[in-house]
């Protein structure tokens, strides 16, 4: 099972460094498309667009629908839940509406569960009773099949980051941790918002976060490609739920 993730595309329309995320874009699409073998799914973590106007989003859903693979969209902080479901109803499945984007794919023998960890108040990563409600659930109800995780905000530190915790509370972070260690199932979390390729635990769970496929808003080692160049992660999953991630850096 071959996983793609792309994330903080942070669409725009207004200025050069818009135009060039548009570029950036345009070349991970590319790229993905000729991957050999392609990708299972192609996971979009967030962040898709820069300031959640249905111009950005229609721009980006243009982009994203060439993608030849099956594409799932969860929201980032800069993301407008109902400009992003009506975007992109045709394409996901998801419905139009402005509640919150949490899904599970049940594939064969794995698991994927999406969660929504954005507020209307901070940047920050939140999720609240009724979202720790569906993980719990979706978790509960199938504790033999091995599962992966996907949230734009990671609840752990990633080092090196200017603001290194990005969730709401360390409080919060606990609770997802309680959810996560009655279901051993769970075998990785995924996430974006950070720009830049980490790694870390919450509790005995591996966390990652990708780099911005934006290379305008790049952070870490990858912060200077250039741009043009497609930039995303490549999880492979075993059988047994064991996840490979490789980060992808592709050719201009
Ligand atoms: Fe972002």
């Amino acid at each position: 099972m071959i996983i793609a993730q792309i994330t903080d595309t942070h669409i725009s329309l207004d200025d050069a460094r818009g135009e060039a995320r548009i570029r950036d874009l345009e070349a991970c699409v590319k790229d993905l498309n000729a991957l050999q073998p392609q990708p299972d799914i192609v996971i979009h973590t967030g962040d898709i667009v820069h300031n959640g106007e249905r111009a950005e989003y229609d721009c980006a859903a243009g982009l994203l629908r060439q993608i030849n693979a099956p594409l799932h969209v969860i929201p980032g902080n800069r993301d407008n839940r109902a400009e992003l479901r009506r975007a992109f109803a045709d394409i996901t499945g998801l419905a139009e509406g402005d509640d919150f984007i949490q899904f599970k794919i049940a594939l064969p023998g794995l698991n994927l569960i999406a969660l929504d960890s954005t507020t209307d108040t901070t940047n920050k990563g939140l999720l609240c009773a009724e979202r720790l409600a569906f993980l719990d659930h979706a978790l509960g109800e199938d504790p033999d099949t091995p599962a992966l995780l996907f949230m734009h905000h990671a609840p752990v530190d990633i080092v090196d980051a200017i603001d290194p915790f990005q969730f709401i509370s360390r409080d919060n972070a606990d609770e997802i941790a309680e959810i996560i260690a009655k279901n051993p199932q769970a075998k990785a979390l995924i996430c974006g918002h950070s720009h830049r390729a980490a790694t870390a635990k919450l509790g005995d769970l591996p966390v990652s976060t990708a780099p911005s496929v934006a290379s305008n808003l790049r952070q870490g080692p990858l912060r200077n490609e250039a741009e043009g160049v497609p930039v995303y992660e490549i999880h492979e999953v075993g059988v047994d739920g064991g996840i490979r991630t490789v980060v992808r850096v592709g050719d201009r």
